[in-house]
């Protein structure tokens, strides 16, 4: 069956019943951690054809999902169209400082996050997704209450957090405790995009810990925590998931 199509009830049934049967006869199966990926963990990204895909392929104003370090963390890929420049302070929830390393591709233009929103973890699924990145104008509420009004931001519709991608998942507006976290990007003379590694504010344990027998569906796997390696497959947002909410 392909990717792209909706579990049919049977399998829907079949995985359920598989993954049930899994987390009974383990059920410390899903929270069970194993060794984390590291920095260095070197992923080239790929499209439909399976061949890598350059940042040249990429459609200014559409955005993209992989999913990186691990094969049931979705994460955004962008070409906002202009450059992302580097330097931005950021700090994580906890008081940890770092800063934004920018873009990637030709123009510096290229980026990549976390999908995962810093609030409580809203992701994009297969059947809707409430967090997306908006190329045209947006309004939300901005850090003070106030009403504000821009293009190019990630927005999650489940309670309004708002982050900036130029800037390195900065939060506009909302509750999001802190940015998204963001994906070293590698981008070499053979303009090839390569996810490298992450910083910022990773919540991929608390994510498992939620979210862990609902990704094991999605993913028709247990083996959620698996580390992303050798290749990631790119989608489109619009081929990835049915039900795109915007706000
Ligand atoms: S989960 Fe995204 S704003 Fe609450």
């Amino acid at each position: 069956m392909s990717e792209n199509k909706r579990m049919s009830r049977r399998s829907f049934v079949r995985l359920c019943m598989g993954t049930g049967a899994l987390v009974a006869a383990d059920p410390a199966l899903l929270a069970k951690p194993r060794e984390a990926p590291t920095s260095a963990q070197r992923v080239t990204l790929i499209g439909s054809d399976g061949n890598p895909l350059k940042s040249g392929d990429l459609e200014v104003g559409e955005s993209y999902v992989f999913h990186y370090p691990y094969v049931s963390t979705p994460c955004f890929l962008i070409d906002l169209g202009k450059p992302a420049e580097p330097g931005a302070e950021l700090e994580t929830e906890d008081g940890r400082m770092y800063r934004w390393r920018g873009g990637v591709g030709p123009d510096r233009s290229v980026v990549a996050f976390s999908a995962i929103c810093a609030h409580k973890m809203s992701y994009p699924t297969r059947t809707v997704s409430f967090i997306n990145y908006r190329h045209d104008n947006a309004r939300y509420n901005d850090l003070d209450r106030n009403v504000a009004e821009r293009e190019q931001v990630i927005y999650c519709c489940s309670e309004g957090s708002v982050y900036d991608p130029a800037a390195g998942g900065r939060v506009l507006g909302g509750p999001a405790p802190q940015p998204l976290a963001a994906i070293d990007l590698d981008c070499g003379g053979d303009d090839v995009l390569c996810a490298v590694g992450t910083y910022g504010g990773e919540l991929y344990e608390r994510f498992f810990e939620g979210f862990g027998f609902q990704l094991a569906l999605e993913r028709g796997t247990d083996d959620i925590r698996a580390p992303t390696t050798g290749t990631a497959r790119v989608w489109s947002i619009s081929d990835y998931t049915s039900n795109r909410r915007t706000c």
